[in-house]
């Protein structure tokens, strides 16, 4: 298992003491992540930190939904009348850091057109794990993933629409990194709806610095070679020191057309899908399906060149 703090390798006995330190930190009822950044000596979030800390939390957003069901609602209304004029029923979609699957689901239920296909993929396993029970609970389906926003599995104008719901957001300081990961995969459109720092007040700007999030966006977003087609505050946010806000990169007459294509995050060749597990035959990495969700971050890859002899 290659463990890395974005791409620096933490040593087992470091991280056995940080998995420790933060769950305990969590029993505690203290903020895991701040946990972290103190141990790393980090002023920004590391990726193994935001994997433990939102693993940790898995079942909170559910709970969140349940207890308020019409704030959830105006949430997930408002993201799908920004993905309306994107969506139809020919189109792919994916939520990139989907959590527990609660906006896609709501999401879906709001789309006047459902997609042909929707995917969602997290950090965190136990956060999809709690998606599919939601998902199908509402009734609603989607394909649901373990991957890093850094490193998505798939090829290059794979799916017509991607879209953020605050999920690039714990990510301070690789904003860019993100945004072109997301633009590469994406076929039609990419629709970040994501706190915005420069349009907040100055008390929510110090919040979001104390809390290593994204800030700037925008300039990110400029670097790439699309368009941008909206930019602005969003009438709804759930909380008035982390304002949300969209951003809509328009990608068409840029790609070619494609279709889902898996890749293997490590060698970039094709990797196929055989159900149980995922098979990057090139390089004979295979990648395991954990309890029906697929585990496709770098650090799953398994070396078996024989597995499908
Ligand atoms: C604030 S939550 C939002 C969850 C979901 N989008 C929603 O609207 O309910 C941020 C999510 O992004 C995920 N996340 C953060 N960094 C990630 C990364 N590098 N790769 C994949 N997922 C990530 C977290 O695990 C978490 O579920």
């Amino acid at each position: 298992m290659r463990l890395s703090m974005n791409n620096e390798l933490i040593s087992t006995a470091n991280f056995r003491e940080l998995i420790q330190g933060m769950r305990n930190a969590f029993s505690r009822g203290e903020n895991v992540m701040e946990y972290a950044r103190k141990f790393t000596g980090a002023d920004i979030n590391m990726e193994i930190a935001t994997l433990i800390a939102y693993d940790l939390q898995a079942g909170s957003y559910i709970k969140g939904t349940l207890a308020n069901p019409d704030d959830k609602d105006i949430w997930c209304a408002q993201l799908a009348e920004l993905l309306t004029p994107l969506v139809d029923s020919k189109t792919s979609l994916m939520e990139v850091g989907c959590g527990e699957a609660t906006t896609i689901a709501g999401v879906l239920g709001h789309l006047k057109s459902k997609p042909i296909c929707t995917l969602g993929f997290d950090i965190s396993w136990s956060r999809c794990h709690m998606g599919n029970g939601w998902l199908s609970q509402k009734g609603q389906s989607a394909t649901l993933f373990v991957a890093d926003i850094f490193n998505i599995p798939l090829e290059d104008n794979s799916v017509d629409v991607v879209y953020t719901s605050h999920s690039i957001e714990p990510n301070g300081g690789r904003e860019q990194e993100a945004i072109t990961e997301l633009w590469r995969v994406a076929r039609k459109a990419v629709v970040l709806v994501e706190p915005v720092f420069e349009l907040a007040s100055e008390e929510a700007k110090q919040r979001m610095i104390k809390h290593g999030y994204v800030r700037n966006l925008k300039l990110a977003a400029e670097r790439l070679p699309s368009p941008i087609t909206e930019y602005r505050l969003l009438d709804y946010s759930s909380n008035r020191l982390n304002p949300s806000g969209v951003i809509v990169l328009d990608k068409q007459g840029l790609s070619e057309s494609g279709e889902i294509k898996w890749r293997c995050p490590i060698t970039f060749n094709k990797l196929s899908n055989e159900q149980d597990v995922f098979v990057a035959q090139e390089s004979g990495f295979v990648y395991p399906v954990l309890r029906g969700i697929p585990l496709l971050r770098t650090d799953h890859a398994v070396v078996a060149s024989r597995l499908m002899d």
